[in-house]
């Protein structure tokens, strides 16, 4: 086998897609060319003028069989901005896997990339990026907060989790069609909601919300007041949020401003999941200055409410511990815990890092977290 690993050019695209369509099956729709031409085309930080796109293909011949892709990104480091790439859509054809492969390719885009960091990944990356050197990052937690749960919801959730799997999945399919366990635990768990909710006593909040279309002047100006308060963090400023979240094809976000005496404090970023996905809502990104917890939970009482009981469960991550305080003070339990990995030969960069890995920011808006995970 004869295999050649390279960059790729806009002109691989076709190749590309068609790579994609064989490689993700049933998600393959939702890596599209529109998503696909959003994040490694028009991506604003994308450095290369030229027609180079930040994707490493491995070739037999002319067909595809390999990639990983590295979504461009500016990432502040102790006040200084840095180029840097999330490691994306790492994959190898099932005929083309085990033979170190996986290794080449990361290996080729860790020669060509100064900074790359990773939030989610599946264990085989995270030994690759071991084996390129990572740091890592203290966690990043994920919180879910249910609300009513359907027996449909149950169900599908089971399945899903155990998709890989063979013998709990059966077990699973067993409770479920034989034993109706799903319809008992969406019954005894609503009880307990119902409960939960009846209980809970809300204090006038002190920042109003609005929704927007888009970022304009107030965020930069409320992110140049706020960045010093995260030593590291990629940059919350209009040129990426627009990008991310206005100009993201197939997903809707909604854009809520907060506002206090007149002036915006903070900001989040919310998604209802579409009909293929679990029935989340999500909680995609909060931001405000870091020592503004009232400002922090009032946005997250603003998107429980705003989501109500049209989903089974509203998720949220956060590697900020005051903000995990707020999230289990208003019901969220911790659901996953992510140990994020940075790659960087540049050895002053890397002590900084290494001094700082406990005080990095992370959402669902960093990385390609927030896409279609179907369910
Ligand atoms: C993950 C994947 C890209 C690895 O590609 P590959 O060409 O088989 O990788 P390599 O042969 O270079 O092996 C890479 C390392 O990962 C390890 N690895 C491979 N699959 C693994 C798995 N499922 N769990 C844990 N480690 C795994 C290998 O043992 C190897 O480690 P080693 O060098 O110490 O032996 C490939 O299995 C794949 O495409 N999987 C499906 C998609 C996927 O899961 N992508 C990751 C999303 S973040």
């Amino acid at each position: 086998m004869s295999i050649c690993i390279r960059r790729a050019r806009i002109e691989d695209r076709a190749a590309i897609e068609r790579f994609i369509r064989i490689a993700y099956q049933e998600l393959a729709p939702f890596k599209g060319p529109d998503r696909w031409c959003w994040q490694f085309v028009e991506n604003p930080f994308r450095s290369d003028g030229n027609d180079l796109v930040p994707v490493w293909i491995a070739l037999n011949g002319d067909e595809i069989v390999g990639q990983i892709a590295v979504q461009a990104t500016d990432a502040q480091v102790a006040g200084k901005i840095y180029s840097a790439g999330w490691i994306v859509d790492v994959m190898i054809l099932p005929a083309y896997r085990g033979r170190g492969l996986g290794h080449l390719l990361h290996q080729a885009v860790v020669n060509d990339s100064p900074l790359l960091l990773t939030l989610t990944m599946a264990p085989a990356t995270r030994h690759m990026a071991e084996r390129g050197g990572a740091i890592t990052l203290g966690p990043t937690r994920q919180f879910s907060r249910w609300t009513r749960l359907r027996a449909d919801d149950v169900q599908r959730y089971l399945v899903q989790r155990t998709a890989h799997r063979r013998r709990l999945r059966k077990a699973v399919r067993w409770a479920c069609e034989d034993f109706a366990f799903h319809r008992l635990f969406a019954l005894l768990a609503n009880r307990w909601l119902s409960f939960r909710d009846r209980g809970v006593r809300r204090t006038l909040p002190i920042v109003s919300m609005v929704e927007v279309k888009s970022f304009g002047p107030e965020i930069d100006n409320l992110w140049q007041r706020t960045a010093a308060s995260y030593p590291a963090i990629c940059p919350r400023n209009s040129r990426f949020l627009n990008w991310r979240f206005v100009n993201c094809p197939q997903l809707q976000y909604h854009v809520f401003l907060a506002r206090r005496d007149g002036a915006v404090v903070g900001y989040s970023v919310l998604r209802r999941a579409i009909s293929e996905e679990l029935r989340h809502g999500i909680i995609v990104d909060l931001f405000a200055d870091r020592l503004d917890l009232a400002v922090f939970s009032d946005m997250i009482v603003h998107a429980v409410e705003y989501f109500g009981h049209e989903v089974s469960s509203v998720e949220c991550a956060t590697s900020l511990p005051e903000l995990e305080s707020l999230l289990r003070k208003n019901g969220f339990f911790n659901s996953r815990t992510l140990a994020p990995t940075v790659v960087t030969s540049d050895e002053l960069l890397r002590n900084k890092i290494i001094n700082l890995r406990n005080d990095w920011f992370f959402s669902k808006a960093d990385h390609d977290w927030d896409q279609i995970h179907l369910g």
